[in-house]
This record gives C-alpha cells, structure tokens and sequence, in this order.
C-alpha cells in the first residue's frame, strides 16, 4: 500500500515508521521544515524510545520517506492519515485548524480517491465534517474514517506493534474493510477492533483519557484527605486496588495529571458537553482537582520551608513523565512557574526533557546532570520519576545541598522514595498523602 501521514509528532512519525516497518510504502509531511531537514539527516526530532532504529531501517530500505508537501508518487495513495496536533483553543475546545488544513491539502493535492483517516484527536462530528469539506471539494473521491490514537509516550512505538485495541470508526465499507486490512499484522495475538460510526470512535478516545484523568484525580484528592487526617494513601491504594472491580492501575497519587493529552481532552471533553447543553460534572470536577492538586505541591513545600522568596528549590524531572522529552502541561511547567511567582528560584534536570523546558521557562536552570541541579537548594522535588532518580547518592545531596540543622528537605511527590531511609539518612522528608512515614510504609506500595 501507499499511505501518506500529516504531522511528523509523535503520532505521526511512530504511526508512519511503524506502517512503512509492516511493509507499506510511507511519506510523511509536516509543515514544521525544520522537522523534516532534521528527519532527512537522520536527527529524531523526538525522544522514543526504539523509534530512531526503526526510522533509519526504513529510510534505509526506501520505504519510509520525509517532505513538507505531497510529492509524486504518494499523490496516488491509498490511505491519507491525518496525526495533526489538535491542541486546546482559548475557550478549551478542541482546535481544529490544523486538521482541516490537512484535510484540505488532500482535497487539493491527491491524485486518485482514497481512504482519509483521522487519527489526531477530534471532537465529536469531526470526522463527519472532513468528509463534507472533502464532498464538497472532490464529490465522491474521499472516504473517511477515525481511528483515534491511544499510543503512550515512552512506549509508543511497542504500542503501535502490541495495541490494546484499534479503534475505526467509519460509515463506509471499503474504509472499514481496508482499515482491517491494513492493520491485520497487529492482529497475531487475537482480535483487537472494536469497529463503530465515527462518532462514537471520536468519543471513545476523549472517554478513556477522561476517565483515567478522573481516576488520577480522585486519587489525589485522597491523597489530601490522607495528609489532613493522618491517613496513608499508600494503604488505602494496596486496599483499594485489591479489589478486582477496581483494579490496581492508574491508582497512583503525585503532582497532578499532565502531558500533551490529558489536560487538553479533558478540556475538550467538558466544551463539547457545552455544545450539546450538557454539563459533565464529572470531567469538571478532574479538571478543578488536578489544578487544587498543584496549589496543594505548594502548600506543603510552604509548610515544610516557610517563605518561599529567594529560596532555591532545585526540580528532578521535567518531561511530564518518564521516557518522553515532552513537556506540555507537564507537572514541573506548573510548579516551576508557581514558585517563580513566589520568589523562589528555580534549578532542575531532566534526562530528556531540559531543552524544550528551558525554552518554555528561561528563568529556570536547567542543569546537564542531577546533581548539579541541587546545589545550594534547600529542597529536592522529584517531579517525574525516572528511573536515574529512583536511588538518590545521600553523600552527593548532602554534599551539595543548603540545609538547616534538621537536614535538607527531599520532597517525593511520586511517592516513590522510602521516606524512612531518607530520615534515617539525615534529610527531611515529604511525601505525597503519606502523613508521617513509618519504617513499614515503603513496603507496601511494592505489594501493588
Ligand atoms: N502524543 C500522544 O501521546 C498522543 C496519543 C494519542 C493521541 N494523540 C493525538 O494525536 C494528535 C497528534 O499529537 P502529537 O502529540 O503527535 O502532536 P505533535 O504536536 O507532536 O505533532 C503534530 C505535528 O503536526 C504538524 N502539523 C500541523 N499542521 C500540519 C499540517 N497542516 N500538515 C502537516 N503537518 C502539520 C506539526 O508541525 C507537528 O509536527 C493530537 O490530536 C493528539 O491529541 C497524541
């Protein structure tokens, strides 16, 4: 097959690499000609972990190839898929212009009628209305389909090739028999589509990323409760997740949800709410929790510091999660922005993610190694927890950091840490909804 992608981001270089490794034959455009210089000398404008041996084995074997334009003979493809970014609009809707942008660059530039599929995420009726632009251009050429993308970063690309499900959405035949066709080869260890109209496609990508944004969110707000009544949130995850109703995924407290994902469509799910005079109380609710759980990041480090003015706070991890350099919403971004405001000055590390946070937040320092970051702070806030900060070097933070005679102030806010050891070792400690740490307490997160 011939298949054309739009946006080179993290969906669309995973989605286009991954379709020219079953075989296909794949160009992928962006508009960004810096992304695609730097992807035709070989440079990955992103951090994925097994991407850039994929991407040079298939440029190697000509079968996946870069430009900023629909160039012959991909203007006669089967599958136009459009992975766009669909980033929050002032109001929190979905915007979509980069979509229709793609859509109408298709209508105008391919040759022969094909399958048009959305796999950026789009709000309700989206895919209805491409096909009509495209009806409106081309009668009768374009078939469209969605087929949102539920790929996580960091794992993307063992995503693509192991999907949980694969999601098409369509009215059309041929779309839906090609698609199945198309994606056949991820089919090896048992069915995995679930084939539906294309509203109820576009609605189940904003559904599941809401409802792990809520479950996010509820968890942090037990982990406040658990802070002000002396409970562990520790304990109350191991009896909560034990049950099989509940499960014990994405039960996890910390700085509040973030990313290039959730927040947005979170967002986008409530304005689409709105569209149909329909408020979602629910999805409202996550959204106001995460953001009382960063006022609540800095309430405790106000409670265990004081006065924040003039303070140096040094920050590990800026990516919004591990095995990514993405940094959009990312916990950090809020923090860093939230102390500033507070006078306090910030250094941090990241291991992939400290260009793009530097260029979003000058005023910080960011730091090649980790433990530069530390010096002179008087507190340590692990923010993302990769997997170098897991065992921090005692001697090299105390070394390092301002302390006060009760020791410097090590604020785990994945609770990852063993809160105990860290006492023990003469620094104070500070977790998130684990109110006073007791020597047993770190086992029983590893129980989950
Ligand atoms: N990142 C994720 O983890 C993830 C997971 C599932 C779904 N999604 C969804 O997939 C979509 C893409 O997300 P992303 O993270 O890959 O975005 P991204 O911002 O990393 O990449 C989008 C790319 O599209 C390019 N672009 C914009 N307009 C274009 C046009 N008209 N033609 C060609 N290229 C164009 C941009 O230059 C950019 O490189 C979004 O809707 C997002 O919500 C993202």
């Amino acid at each position: 097959m011939r298949i054309v992608t739009f946006g080179v981001g993290y969906v669309g270089l995973v989605t286009g690499t991954g379709l020219a490794e079953l075989g296909h034959e794949v160009l992928c455009i962006d508009i960004d000609p810096a992304k695609i210089r730097a992807l035709e000398d070989g440079v990955i404008p992103i951090y994925e972990p097994g991407l850039p041996d994929l991407v040079r084995r298939n440029v190697r074997s000509s079968r996946l190839k870069f430009s900023s334009t629909m160039v012959a003979p991909f203007e006669e493809s089967d599958f136009y898929f459009i992975a766009v970014g669909t980033p929050s609009a002032d109001d929190g809707s979905a915007d979509l212009r980069a979509v229709m942008s793609a859509t109408d660059d298709i209508a105008r530039l391919a040759k022969k009628g094909g399958i048009v599929v959305v796999k950026s995420t789009v709000p309700v009726g989206t895919g209805d209305e491409v096909q009509a632009r495209l009806n409106e251009k081309r009668p009768g050429v374009f078939e469209v389909a969605s087929n949102p993308e539920f790929l996580k970063e960091g794992a993307a690309v063992n995503d693509f090739f192991r999907p949980d499900r694969i999601v098409i959405g369509t009215r059309s035949d041929r779309a839906r028999q090609s698609l199945r066709a198309l994606y056949k080869p991820l089919q090896l260890s048992g069915e995995r589509f679930v084939v539906t109209d294309p509203r109820s496609a576009e609605l189940i990508k904003y559904a599941s990323n809401t409802m792990l944004a809520i479950r996010v969110s509820f968890m942090n707000e037990l982990s406040r409760l658990c802070e002000a009544s002396g409970a562990d949130i520790h304990s109350v995850r191991l009896g909560m997740g034990t049950d099989t109703r509940i499960g014990n995924r994405f039960l996890y407290a910390g700085p509040g949800y973030g990313g290039s994902c959730f927040p947005k469509d979170v967002k986008a799910l409530i304005q689409l709410g709105k569209k149909y005079n329909l408020p979602l109380l629910l999805s409202d609710a996550a959204e106001r929790a995460n953001e009382a759980q960063g006022d609540f990041l800095i309430e405790l480090l106000e409670k265990r510091l004081g006065d924040l003015s003039g303070k140096t706070i040094a920050l590990w991890g800026l990516a919004f999660k591990p095995e990514t350099d993405d940094i959009r919403d990312s916990p950090a971004l809020r923090l860093a922005k939230d102390l500033i405001a507070r006078g306090a000055k910030v250094r941090g590390h990241d291991p992939e993610g400290g260009p793009n946070f530097k260029k979003a937040v000058p005023e910080v320092t960011v730091t090649d190694r980790e433990y530069d970051a530390v010096d002179g702070a008087e507190a340590v806030v692990l923010v993302t927890e990769w997997r170098s900060y897991r065992v921090p070097n005692f001697v090299e933070l105390k070394k390092r950091m301002k302390a006060g005679p009760e020791g410097g102030l090590l604020f785990d806010a994945r609770n990852v840490w063993n809160g105990a050891e860290i006492q023990e070792e003469g620094f104070r400690y500070q977790g998130i909804g684990v109110g006073k740490v007791r020597p047993t307490d770190a086992s029983s997160r590893a129980l989950v």
